[in-house]
């Protein structure tokens, strides 16, 4: 939430062609009674795209995924590992984790009423300060009750969620990461697609972790550094291919800016998530400090060329 909107979308499917890209939480209820325009609307280069809904009533969710199917979306995957307090109030997230048998209404609701693939995002366990459901049986008897409800693919953080002792953001780091168990997972259920999250920040790391299972998913380092991307594309489809020039980035970008622009769409809400694109590269100090300076796609296009220019 607050990174993966449109315009950020937009900007990775640029550094990669390949990538699954996924939408910020979207709960089902804003779907059904807000503005669905407002949380569904993307552009056709986004594919493939995921919609990640947020919510635990069966019928609200299929509800929402149908509307989501009917936009376009590639995959619907639920939510079942924010671990925040206002999620937990309203009893989904990672608490969820506690009802395999809900999540399972959830996703067979899902699944029968849209025909792309419908996938779960959750935690390797969770620990309320009370009951800690941290183990292997745990995380196997909630996988095995999920997939038999029609979700084949589980992208699996791999840490457990500590609910109400720590805050969001703590719970992305304090709880130590058990890699093994998401590797466990697959061995122990070979015909599911299981998809590993969680502090892996380098292609390295991706190209180990695809030793043992069937995907990655990155959160903040692509965010932090998406050239990463760009770099991951080489490495896992393109081969010798060239890699696109940071420049070259910057200028499509400036081009869509200039799509954009219209009713409450301000440069900021698009350049805000360019400001790690140059993370590592020299000039990079530079850059962050000029594109928070950039009020117009011109300014964009002057900064690839100015500032920038052969990189
Ligand atoms: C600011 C922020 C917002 C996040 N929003 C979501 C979200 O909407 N849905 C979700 O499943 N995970 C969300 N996450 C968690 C990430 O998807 C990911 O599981 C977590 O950061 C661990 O992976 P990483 O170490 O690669 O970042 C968020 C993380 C951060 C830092």
């Amino acid at each position: 939430m607050e990174r993966t909107d449109r315009h950020c979308r937009y900007f990775m499917r640029l550094l990669s062609p390949n990538v699954r890209l996924y939408t910020e939480m979207v709960n089902a209820n804003a779907i059904l009674k807000g503005d669905p325009e407002r949380h569904l609307a993307f552009n056709a280069t986004e594919h493939p795209v995921a919609l990640q809904l947020g919510g635990n009533e069966p019928v609200l969710l299929a509800a929402a995924a149908k509307i989501a199917e009917d936009y376009g979306y590639d995959e619907i995957n639920l939510n079942v590992g924010c671990p925040s307090d206002r999620v937990r109030s309203g009893a989904f997230g990672a608490c969820l984790m506690a009802q395999p048998g809900l999540v399972a209404d959830c996703v067979s609701a899902m699944q029968a009423s849209v025909s792309i693939p419908v996938t779960v995002k959750n935690r390797i366990g969770i620990d309320d300060g009370i009951t800690c459901n941290d183990s292997f049986e745990f995380l196997a008897n909630f996988t095995q009750q999920v997939s038999a409800a029609g979700c084949e693919l589980f992208i699996v953080h791999a840490r457990k969620a500590v609910l109400g002792g720590l805050s969001p953001k703590q719970n992305l780091n304090i709880p130590p990461l058990r890699y093994s168990v998401v590797a466990q997972l697959k061995e122990a259920f070979p015909t599911l697609r299981i998809l590993i999250n969680g502090g892996i920040r380098d292609a390295g790391s991706v190209m180990e972790q695809l030793q043992h299972v069937d995907g990655v998913m990155l959160g903040r380092q692509a965010y932090k550094e998406p050239y990463l991307l760009a770099n991951l594309q080489q490495a896992c489809f393109d081969g010798v291919l060239n890699l696109p020039k940071r420049a070259s980035i910057v200028h499509s970008m400036a081009e869509y800016a200039a799509t954009q622009l219209t009713g409450y769409t301000r440069m900021h809400h698009i350049t805000r998530h360019m400001a790690g694109l140059y993370s590592g590269a020299a000039g990079a100090r530079r850059w962050r400090r000029e594109l928070a300076a950039a009020r117009t796609p011109d300014d964009l296009h002057h900064l690839a060329e100015v500032t920038l220019a052969g990189d």
